[in-house]
C-alpha cells in the first residue's frame, strides 16, 4: 500500500511536468515578432500539411511533422526547448538564468534528431549553414 502511495506521488508531478511546460510558438510571437513572421513561410511552420489526413493519425508522421500537439509543425520549441520558464523578459535576458530554465543551445543535435540519413527520409541539416526562423 504504501508503495503504491509512493509511487502516484512521484507519478503524478511528472506528468503534470511534462503536459504544461510548452508555451506555444504564437505567445513567442508576442516578444518575437520578426522570427514568428519569417517561421510562418518555413517549411517547419507547415510540416503537418504534408501529410495526408491519413498520415495524420500516424504517431510516427507527427514525432517529426508535429512533435508538440498544441502547436502547429516543427514548433519554435522544437529547437529553442520548452517555453513555459525562460518565456519571461527578465529571464531571457539573462542567458545563463535562461539556460538553466530550458532554453537549449543550438547545435547540429538539434537538427538530426529528425534530420539524419537514417530517419525516414532525412537529409542532414547544420543550423550554421540554414535559416530557420531569422535571416
Ligand atoms: C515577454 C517577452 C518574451 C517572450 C514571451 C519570449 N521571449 Fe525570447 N527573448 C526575449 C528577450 C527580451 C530576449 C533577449 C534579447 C536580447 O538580449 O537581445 C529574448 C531572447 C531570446 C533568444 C535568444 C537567446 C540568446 O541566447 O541569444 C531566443 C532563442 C528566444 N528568445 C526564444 C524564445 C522562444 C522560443 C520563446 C517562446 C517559447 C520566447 N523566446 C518567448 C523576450 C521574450
Ligand atoms: C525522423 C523524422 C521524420 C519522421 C518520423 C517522418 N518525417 Fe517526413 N520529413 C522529415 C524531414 C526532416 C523532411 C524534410 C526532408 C529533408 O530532410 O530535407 C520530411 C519531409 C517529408 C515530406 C516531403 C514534404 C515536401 O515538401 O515534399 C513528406 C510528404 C513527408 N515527410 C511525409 C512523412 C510521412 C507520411 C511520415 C510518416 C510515415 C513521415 N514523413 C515521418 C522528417 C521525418
Ligand atoms: C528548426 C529550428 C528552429 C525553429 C523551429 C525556430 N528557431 Fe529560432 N533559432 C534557431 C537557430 C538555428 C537560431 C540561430 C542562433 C543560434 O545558433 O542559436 C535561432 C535564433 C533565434 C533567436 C535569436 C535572435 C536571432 O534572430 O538570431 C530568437 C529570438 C529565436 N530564434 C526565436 C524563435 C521563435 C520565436 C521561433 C518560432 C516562431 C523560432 N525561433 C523557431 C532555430 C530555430
Ligand atoms: C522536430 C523535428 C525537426 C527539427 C528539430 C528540425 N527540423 Fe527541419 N524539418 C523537419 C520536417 C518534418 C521538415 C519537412 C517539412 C515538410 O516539408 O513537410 C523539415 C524541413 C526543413 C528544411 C526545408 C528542407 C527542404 O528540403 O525543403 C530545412 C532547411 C530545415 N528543415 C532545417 C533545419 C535545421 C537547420 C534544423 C536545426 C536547427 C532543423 N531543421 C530542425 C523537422 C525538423
Amino acid at each position: 500500500m504504501k508503495l503504491v502511495v509512493f509511487i502516484i506521488l512521484t507519478l503524478i508531478p511528472l506528468s503534470i511536468y511534462s503536459d504544461t511546460t510548452h508555451f506555444g510558438s504564437e505567445n513567442c510571437a508576442q516578444c518575437h515578432q520578426k522570427q514568428y513572421e519569417y517561421w510562418k513561410k518555413t517549411a517547419h511552420f507547415n510540416a503537418e500539411n504534408s501529410l495526408t489526413d491519413v498520415q495524420k493519425k500516424e504517431a510516427k508522421c507527427y514525432s517529426c511533422h508535429k512533435p508538440d500537439s498544441s502547436d502547429v509543425g516543427v514548433s519554435c520549441e522544437s529547437c529553442h526547448g520548452d517555453g513555459k520558464y525562460y518565456a519571461k523578459s527578465y529571464v531571457m535576458k539573462d542567458k545563463e538564468l535562461a539556460k538553466k530554465l530550458g532554453l537549449k543551445s543550438i547545435t547540429k543535435n538539434s537538427c538530426s534528431k529528425c534530420h539524419n540519413k537514417y530517419s525516414l527520409h532525412g537529409s542532414e541539416k547544420d543550423p550554421k549553414k540554414e535559416s530557420v526562423c531569422t535571416k
